[in-house]
C-alpha cells in the first residue's frame, strides 16, 4: 500500500506511486504523535460532518490497514472496510473490531444500489487514476451520503510536500475537482465541504492554531467532501 498520506520525515525514502508498504509500517505512523493529531483531526471533521447515527452501515472504499474503519466502527457504525491490497485487508481483519473486510477496487464495487447509508474514502480516492468512475460507484451503493477525504492543491503540505515522497503518487485535488466529478451523478449531490489539518507540522503551536485555522482559512491538507443524496436522519 502507498506511504501515509501525509508523510513521515523528510529522510523518509523515495516510493514510486503504488510502491508497498507494509501495512505494519503504515499503521505505524498513525501511533507517532503527529499521525495520532492528524487522523484525530480528520476523523473530527469527517464525523462532525456526516454525524451518523450508532447502527449506520458504511463502506469504507480503500481502508488501507482499517484505521478509520475501526474509528468509525467505535461510533456504532456497522463498518465493511474495501481495497484492493491484499495485505493490508489480512493486516486490517486481524486488528478485530467487528468489521467485515474484502479485497475489491473502488472502481467496482461488489455491491447492489443504496446497499450502505454511506459510502467514504480518506486519502485513497487520490490514488486511484479514474475518481469520477470510482465516486460513481460510491455513489450508486450509499443510500445517503458519500464522505470523500482528500489531499488538498491549496494547503501548505502541498507546497512542502507535492512529488516527494510518500506523495509521488497522489494526487491533489480541491471542490472544483469534486464538483466536476459528480457532475453525471444522478440524483445531484448537495456538498457540504470543510478542511483540517491547516498547519501541518503538528507540533504545539499547529495544536494550537489548528481551530482557528480550520475554521478561518480554506487551506487544511485534507479537504472532506460530504455529498448528501438524503438530508440527515
Ligand atoms: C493512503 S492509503 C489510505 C488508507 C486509509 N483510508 C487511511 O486513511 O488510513 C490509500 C489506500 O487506497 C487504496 N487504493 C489504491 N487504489 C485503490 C482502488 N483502485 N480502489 C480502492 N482502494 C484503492 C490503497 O491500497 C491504500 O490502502
Amino acid at each position: 500500500m502507498p506511504a501515509p498520506p501525509h508523510g513521515t520525515s523528510r529522510a523518509a525514502p523515495r516510493r514510486g506511486p503504488r510502491e508497498a508498504l507494509p501495512p505494519e509500517a503504515y499503521e505505524a505512523w498513525y501511533h507517532t504523535a503527529r499521525g495520532r493529531w492528524i487522523a484525530a483531526r480528520e476523523f473530527a471533521l469527517c464525523a462532525s460532518m456526516l454525524e451518523p447515527w450508532p447502527g449506520a452501515s458504511l463502506l469504507d472504499v480503500g481502508t488501507g490497514t482499517g484505521h478509520f474503519a475501526r474509528l468509525f466502527a467505535g461510533q456504532g457504525l456497522r463498518v465493511t472496510g474495501l481495497d484492493p491490497d491484499r495485505r493490508a485487508i489480512a493486516f486490517a481483519g486481524a486488528q478485530g473490531g467487528n468489521i467485515r473486510y474484502l479485497a475489491a477496487d473502488a472502481r467496482r464495487l461488489p455491491f447492489a444500489d443504496q446497499r450502505f447509508d454511506y459510502a467514504a474514502a480518506i486519502t485513497s480516492l487520490c490514488f486511484v487514476p479514474d475518481p469520477a468512475q470510482a465516486l460513481a460507484e460510491m455513489w450508486r451503493v450509499a443510500e445517503r451520503g458519500v464522505l470523500l477525504g482528500l489531499l488538498h492543491r491549496h494547503s501548505l503540505l502541498y507546497r512542502q510536500k507535492r512529488g516527494q515522497g510518500a506523495y509521488a503518487g497522489a494526487r491533489w485535488d480541491d471542490l472544483e475537482a469534486v464538483r466536476t466529478w459528480t457532475a453525471a451523478l444522478a440524483p445531484a449531490p448537495r456538498l457540504t465541504h470543510g478542511y483540517a489539518v491547516g498547519w501541518p507540522a503538528g507540533g504545539l503551536a499547529a495544536r494550537l492554531a489548528e481551530p482557528l485555522l480550520a475554521r478561518l482559512l480554506p487551506w487544511g491538507a485534507f479537504l472532506a467532501v460530504v455529498l448528501w443524496k438524503q438530508p440527515r436522519r
